[in-house]
């Protein structure tokens, strides 16, 4: 038998990688967008107003991120095409969202450019997460 030691540790890093790539804290996802932020000219952290703002305005099309998941994010949305019921985005209701890296950023590259023609900024993100947050 292998001694503990080499059986154990290996076991316990790979659990703990594991639970990382599946699970974050909205927190987490922040600190990331900031971290992306920073090298943006002039950056002075992120803001829930803004954030509001850019989410309930229209930018490029006719639709803002309002329009599917409505003036209060904090409740259920709903799709303007299929009609199909989204769960809350606010973290503070829903505790998925925001805990999946590679889902964060599949929506926000697919919803960004319905809405922008184009990606939306870590700064456009990170201001748009800490609104999502602000809500209770
Ligand atoms: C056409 C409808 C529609 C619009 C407009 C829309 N979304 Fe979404 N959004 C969805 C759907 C559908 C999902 C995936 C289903 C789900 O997660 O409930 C989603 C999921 C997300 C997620 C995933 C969050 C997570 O961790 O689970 C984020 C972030 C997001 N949207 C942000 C935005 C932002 C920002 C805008 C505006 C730029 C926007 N959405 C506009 C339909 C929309």
């Amino acid at each position: 038998m292998l001694p503990l030691k080499t059986t154990l540790i290996p076991a316990l890093a790979l659990a703990i990688f594991t639970m990382n790539a599946i699970a974050q804290a909205p927190q987490e996802t922040l600190a990331g967008l900031r971290q992306q932020a920073t090298t943006t000219p002039g950056f002075q952290g992120f803001s829930a107003t803004r954030g509001e703002q850019f989410f309930k305005s229209t930018h490029s099309n006719d639709w803002s991120c309002a329009t599917c998941h409505t003036q209060n994010p904090a409740a259920l949305g709903k799709h303007a095409k299929t009609y199909k019921v989204i769960q809350p985005l606010a973290p503070a209701v829903n505790t998925e969202r925001f805990t999946d890296q590679a889902k964060v950023d599949k929506w926000f590259k697919r919803n960004c450019n319905d809405i922008l023609d184009r990606a939306c900024t870590p700064l456009e993100k990170g201001d748009v997460l800490t609104y999502l947050m602000s809500l209770k």
